[in-house]
């Protein structure tokens, strides 16, 4: 490096060629080998369009995602509650879903098991949050999201914008999701073959909770039961974000909700950070 130009820069890359040097030492590629390596990362780069990022696949398989999200996760306040925890946002996210009124359902063809996802939206002294928009989405069943299944599933289904209550409350009815595979028709899902990696993501949910002089949330809580918890292949898994899915057979909750008895339920509280007390 030399002594001019952006010192930010100039200490980024000489960390970069530092490690990337050390690396191909103790690798001692082939010319075949590295010629195979560019030609895997111009692959990787040729893949993008409105809807593939494969670069930002490459980023969440190797772990470089959630890494920088626990990097950058706000300091937390000293407030009795921690607030809660960032993740990636993925590749399924649609800006503008619809609003809906607490307690509206969500899944629109209605043909899986009802589960009823509810809770506040509270500030790490546990004080309501009024008016914060949260913004869900997620798969059907069988593991897919409306965007891949257009024709099948109805649009927009399985998404919404729910804004809490006075009190804090917010309510959505849903069905559980399911794991899915990432993208794997790409130089990402071919890399995850040749060493022995499956490309299942584990059933999840996903919020974006946001208000004005709150810290945004970017999450997902998890299904305790999917059988890819340990090991989801973008490692965005935290036992703080794992849920609990209840069975309840209260007939009078269910009537109120709009629903029958039994129904599963989450019962599922986010925790915001005040901006002002970012860095405290
Ligand atoms: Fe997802």
């Amino acid at each position: 490096m030399s002594d001019f130009g952006d010192p930010c820069t100039r200490q980024v890359m000489g960390v970069i060629v530092k490690h990337f040097h050390a690396a191909i030492k103790e690798i001692e590629p082939t010319y075949a080998e590295w010629h195979a390596a560019i030609e895997f990362l111009t692959d990787v780069g040729h893949m993008y369009n409105d809807r593939r990022q494969e670069f930002i696949l490459l980023s969440d398989v190797l772990d470089a995602s959630m890494l920088a999200e626990v990097i950058n996760d706000r300091p937390h306040s000293t407030g009795r509650q921690p607030p809660t925890f960032n993740t990636v946002l993925g590749p399924f996210y649609l800006p503008g879903a619809p609003h809906y009124p607490n307690n509206s359902n969500i899944c629109l063809d209605e043909k899986d098991e009802p589960l009823l996802v509810s809770g506040y939206v509270k500030d790490t002294e546990g004080r309501p949050i009024v008016g914060a928009t949260l913004d869900i989405w997620q798969t059907n069943e069988d593991g897919f999201y409306d965007l891949q299944q257009r024709g099948i599933q109805s649009d927009l289904v399985l998404r919404g914008v729910f804004v809490s209550e006075a009190d804090g409350h917010y309510a959505f009815r849903t069905s559980k999701p399911r794991h899915y595979p990432i993208p794997s028709d790409g130089p990402v899902g071919k890399l995850l073959g040749r060493i022995g990696r499956h490309p299942h993501w584990a059933a999840h949910i996903h919020f974006i909770v946001t208000v004005l002089g709150y810290e945004l949330v970017t999450t997902h809580i998890f299904a305790p039961d999917c059988p890819y918890l340990r090991e989801d292949t973008v490692l965005g898994v935290r036992p703080a974000l794992i849920a609990t899915i209840d069975r309840l057979s209260d007939a009078d909750m269910a009537k109120c909700r709009g629903l029958k008895a039994p129904f599963l339920h989450i019962n599922w509280d986010f925790i915001l950070q005040s901006t002002t007390s970012v860095g405290e």
